[in-house]
């Protein structure tokens, strides 16, 4: 039977590293060599330091093979390590989910402020028990959670609830919420039509599908590999993004101070965007960029 050189730790991530590096598809390969080989012998990043010398056993060599092989076929890591880190928090996905994206913290950064302006709610971060008005935020599209979690990971006393059409994400941003002891209320069904007609919340937010289908960036990179239905919407990748702001308007509750629509979209969306802002009503519209410098997030209150 043929079997394997052994290879210790530290050659391991050489060999990972040149076959990365030869496939040309990341941008980071000894990072991804790093958390593969973790994942393949399921030790922390301290362990491959201290341990270079160390034999794989042929069980973990072959499965990190099997790994090196899925990632320079294009699959991302975050699909082979089935988890991704978002604000901090590790988040279980598949690919039934979005891979959640770094851009998409200053949406929850952006919220958190907006919040945190209110001195009525301030006390909700610096004393989180003491907190006697509840705040009720809905994030809707939610993938894995990870919005609507962040959010209750910061404010434990809010009522928050998230919902998606997609019964799969769902299921997993529900393991998400018990795996992280985060309270969440999840709710299924297409955009306001998950909560009561009647129900409304202090601030909305939500990170739709707005790539338009035609768009070529669809076929590059780890976006093939993250479900269409996450990813495109008619109207140029408008679609989704005109319904919910157009229907917000009748589920903000006004009466705190606070009515605020949070929306992510494409970098070249945002005129568009304030526009149909400007046209539901909203009032001190404004449009933040990325870490990248790219508008990224439109903002506005309902007065
Ligand atoms: C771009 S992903 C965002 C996921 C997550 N909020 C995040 O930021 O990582 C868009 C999400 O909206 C959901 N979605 C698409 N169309 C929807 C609809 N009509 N109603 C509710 N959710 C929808 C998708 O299933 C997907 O989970």
């Amino acid at each position: 039977m043929h079997s394997e050189p052994t290879l210790t730790l530290q050659h391991a991530r050489q060999q990972c590293e040149q076959q990365l590096t030869q496939a040309g598809l990341t941008d980071s390969p000894a990072l991804d060599c790093e958390l593969l080989l973790m994942h393949s012998l399921q030790q922390p990043r301290s362990y491959l330091y201290t341990w270079p010398e160390k034999p794989l056993t042929p069980f973990q060599q072959q499965q990190f093979h099997t790994l090196i092989a899925q990632r320079t076929a294009g699959h991302p890591i975050a699909h082979l390590l089935g988890e991704k880190e978002f604000w901090g928090l590790p988040l279980k996905v598949t690919p039934d989910t979005l891979i959640p994206r770094p851009e998409t913290e200053l949406l929850v950064e952006t919220a958190l402020n907006l919040l945190q302006k209110k001195p009525k709610f301030a006390e909700n971060f610096q004393n989180p028990q003491s907190c006697s008005q509840n705040l009720s935020l809905l994030d809707l599209g939610t993938g894995t959670g990870a919005i609507a979690l962040a959010l209750a990971s910061e404010l434990p006393n809010t009522q928050i609830t998230a919902t998606d059409f997609s019964p799969h994400a769902l299921q997993i941003a529900q393991l998400n919420a018990q795996r992280l002891n985060l309270p969440v209320q999840f709710a299924q069904g297409s955009w306001f039509e998950a909560v009561e007609a009647s129900q409304t919340f202090d601030l909305i937010c939500s990170n739709p599908p707005y790539i338009d289908p035609n768009d070529p960036h669809l076929t590059q990179g780890d976006v093939r590999f993250d479900p269409l239905t996450a990813l495109t919407a008619e109207k140029q990748g408008l679609a989704e993004l005109e319904t919910i702001i157009h229907q917000a308007p009748s589920h903000l509750n006004t009466e705190n101070g606070l009515g605020w629509l949070l929306v992510e979209h494409g970098y070249d969306q945002k005129e568009a965007v304030q526009h149909l802002f400007q046209q539901a009503g909203f009032h001190q519209i404004e449009t933040l960029n990325d870490y990248a410098d790219h508008p990224r997030i439109t903002l506005g209150q309902l007065s």
